[in-house]
């Protein structure tokens, strides 16, 4: 298995292109089967996780054809088309390998009347349960049934506009609710959903395709729906984990860096931390900067909620900036239970931090030091990889096919704003 090598302590200069959201992308791939007619989908990230949906799709029928684009790095086009479904089943060892294929429940079952997806199972970052997906469906009219490990979704008769009120916000839940409810007949509330930015990308996807909905970036998303959905062309919105991760890499390694192709509405509740910490960051025309001069960052504590609070997924990371900081961050991870995995690892690297409850307790040293680590999941591993850049000497981090999931040539981008960085193939 490919490993990356890392050699700490290079200041950051240049720009680097951020690419499409992985975490939209693949709930606008699953939109294609709502409708029979082609969806097209620009600026998609080339990452594994991508590339199994579109596996994932194929199996169902649909016809994927992939177009990279001309410029390395950039991502490409997808022409998806579900015109006739074969088959309405999502294999255990398809959801096992990416829980983030449950997202295709709502479309099948909209679309085909039936469908059958197996549960994720519990995964390394908590239990993860799928009540909240189920919910909504049952409460648009649809029969679900647990039989053998899977979910037995049926609407013969088509499904039913509702109110859903969720106890929790969940991002899934509220991506199939929203696409179920496109195609149900009649009117829908969703109340308490999720607010990611994601959520809205999938709906504005949605509309060009013909559905009602309003509310969208609020937690009340109001959707009418409609008989069919139509041939649309949407562009996926850029990835705040990826501009939030790239962005602590300058604060890490300290630099200056641009990050173009992005939004600071995207991670406004990382900038709020990072200027405290005593990083500069500035919009630009083309995206963001990002600077750390001089100064050894400051500690500031975080709490990870939902949009538009602190993300859990850029938690691990900031955890790597603040093992280096001056001074005691309390870090609270709120919405999953086990998602402190990268930290035996940041010890390994010379790092100070107690685990009580739900918080880390990091007592920022002036330096880390490079070791050996494992990456245990896609943001624990990127988090290793900034610490390795603020390390004094050489990082190995092993087992970075999870970083392949989530990010898109990550070792090239780094390196060409200057960072020592080279993937070790196995
Ligand atoms: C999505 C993101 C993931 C991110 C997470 C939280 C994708 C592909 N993945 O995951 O990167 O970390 O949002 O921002 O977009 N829950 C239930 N019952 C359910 C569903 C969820 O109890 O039916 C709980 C979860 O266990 C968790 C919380 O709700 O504690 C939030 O999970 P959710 O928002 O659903 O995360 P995902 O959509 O799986």
């Amino acid at each position: 298995m490919d490993k990356i090598r890392i050699r700490g302590g290079v200041r950051l200069k240049g720009e680097i292109p951020i690419s499409g959201a992985k975490n939209a992308a693949l709930p606008l791939m699953a939109a294609c089967l709502l409708t029979d007619a082609p969806l097209t989908l620009t600026n998609v990230p080339k990452l594994a996780d991508v590339a199994f949906m579109a596996d994932l799709l194929r199996l169902f029928g649909a016809g994927v054809e992939w177009t990279p684009e001309s410029s390395p790095g950039a991502g490409g086009r997808y022409r998806l088309c579900a015109a006739n479904l074969v088959g309405t089943t999502a294999d255990y060892d398809i959801v096992r390998k990416m829980r983030a294929s449950f997202v295709v429940l709502g479309p099948l079952l909209a679309r085909a009347g039936q469908a059958k997806v197996s549960l994720p199972g519990g995964c390394a970052i908590g239990a993860r349960p799928v009540n909240l997906h189920l919910m909504a469906l049952e409460a648009l009219g649809a029969a679900v049934e647990l039989s053998d490990g899977y979910v037995i979704a049926s609407a013969p008769g088509g499904l039913k506009g509702a109110r859903i009120e969720f106890p929790t916000v969940s991002v899934g839940a509220t991506e199939n609710a929203l696409m179920a409810a496109t195609l149900a007949e009649g009117h829908s509330v969703i109340a308490n959903a999720a607010r990611e930015p994601e959520i809205g990308d999938l709906g504005d996807c949605l509309m060009a395709m013909g559905a009602r909905i309003s509310g969208l970036g609020t937690s009340t998303i109001v959707v009418d729906g409609v008989a069919a959905l139509h041939a649309a062309e949407h562009a996926v919105l850029p990835d705040r984990i990826e501009t939030g991760t790239y962005a602590m890499a300058a604060a890490i390694a300290g630099g200056e860096i641009e990050l173009t192709g992005t939004r600071a509405d995207l991670i406004g509740s990382l900038i709020t931390v990072l200027e405290m910490a005593g990083a500069q960051v500035s919009q630009t025309n083309r995206g963001l900067a990002v600077a750390r001069n001089g100064v050894r960052p400051t500690s500031v504590s975080a709490t990870t909620a939902p949009f538009p609070g602190f993300p859990t997924d850029l938690q691990a990371q900031f955890m790597a900036l603040m093992a280096t900081a001056e001074g005691t961050s309390h870090i609270r991870e709120t919405i999953f239970e086990n998602r402190f995995m990268h930290v035996p690892e940041l010890l390994r690297m010379s790092a100070d931090i107690t685990i009580e409850g739900d918080t880390a307790i990091v007592r920022g040293v002036p330096r880390l030091a490079g070791a050996p680590v494992m990456a245990t999941d896609l943001r624990a591993s990127s988090s290793l990889v900034l610490a390795g850049l603020g390390a004094e000497g050489e990082t190995i981090v092993n087992r970075v096919y999870h970083l392949d999931r989530g990010f898109e040539r990550l070792e090239e981008k780094l390196s060409r704003v200057g960072a020592d960085i080279e993937r070790l193939p196995a």
